[in-house]
């Protein structure tokens, strides 16, 4: 390797790592991060102004992941995690063809270790996911012999962004999604949405202790770590602190986070350039997970 090449690598390995939701959702994959991947420093990007992405068409939302992925290839980033199964059930596959840099999505992760534990799974997830079917072909790649049951769970997440976890309504609105699921005797939930983690205290509460329970956030940080390992882009470095950008108001994001947190982040606004007239970028190198 040459000296040119050895700084190159250098500073790509201390390059930030991209990871972007459309709100607190994505506060799951980081917190996964900070425990797998203590080495790495984060940029977070959360699409608050345009939240919920669960019920925008997948036009809507391929539009606002090139936006977003654009904007983290000008931020530097080395790797992007799709901390989002809306994104990643909509967009994954045409922006991977689309960019040169890695892009991992957290559907198949979250399948393949729901896989490993259960027989009948029950998925929780946004409409658009729910409806995309992304979950259902994913287990179903893997051992077709599973049986699998989506329920779209539209309040979810407005009531999560609300800071109402711990309202009663919530509770209510639980049992209701959750119902179909346990009539049908599931072994396995798995949270469809990066949102939903943020209920474990509500759904450990209803769901039966047979029922295990899947947060495919973790299998998702598993797989970036295998990634970076075997594109020798481990950071050795000191740490960059977590950067947090938000596309609405920076406030009620760094409030509400500092439950999920431990500590009140400092939260910048960005306005992300719109696509219109931008080329998209031609790729190609990717991950496969
Ligand atoms: N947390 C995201 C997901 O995993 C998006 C939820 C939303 O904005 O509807 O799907």
């Amino acid at each position: 390797m040459t000296l040119d090449q050895k700084l190159m690598t250098f500073h790509q390995k201390q390059q930030r790592i991209g990871i972007f939701d459309s709100g607190v959702g994505g506060l799951t994959v980081l917190r996964e991060l900070y425990r797998q991947l203590p080495n790495e420093s984060i940029l977070y990007f959360g699409d608050t102004a345009r939240l919920p992405y669960g019920t925008k068409t997948p036009a809507e939302i391929l539009q606002f992941v090139r936006e977003i992925i654009n904007w983290m290839l000008q931020q530097d980033v080395k790797m992007i995690m799709m901390a989002c199964n809306t994104s990643s059930a909509l967009a994954l596959e045409t922006v991977r063809a689309e960019f040169n840099i890695p892009i991992l999505g957290i559907i198949l992760p979250g399948a393949r270790a729901a896989v490993k534990h259960g027989r009948r799974i029950g998925v929780i997830a946004t409409p658009a996911t729910a409806a995309s079917n992304a979950y259902r072909r994913a287990i179903l790649e893997v051992d077709s012999t599973l049986q699998v049951w989506q329920v779209g769970c539209p309040e979810f997440v407005p009531l999560i962004e609300q800071n109402r976890i711990h309202d009663p309504y919530t509770t209510i609105v639980a049992r209701e999604y959750l119902a179909p699921l346990l009539q049908q005797g599931i072994d396995t939930l798995i949270y469809g949405c990066t949102h939903y983690p943020h209920l474990e205290p509500v759904v450990c509460t209803i769901l039966p202790r047979t029922v295990k329970s899947i947060d495919p956030a973790v299998h998702l940080v598993a797989s970036a770590a295998q990634e970076l390992e075997l594109m020798g882009l481990h950071n050795c470095s000191p740490l960059l602190p977590t950067q947090f950008c938000v596309s609405g108001c920076p406030q009620h994001f760094a409030q509400l986070s500092l439950q999920w947190l431990g500590f009140t982040p400092i939260v910048e606004k960005v306005v992300l350039p719109a696509l219109l007239n931008q080329p998209v970028p031609l790729k190609s190198m990717h991950s496969d997970i």
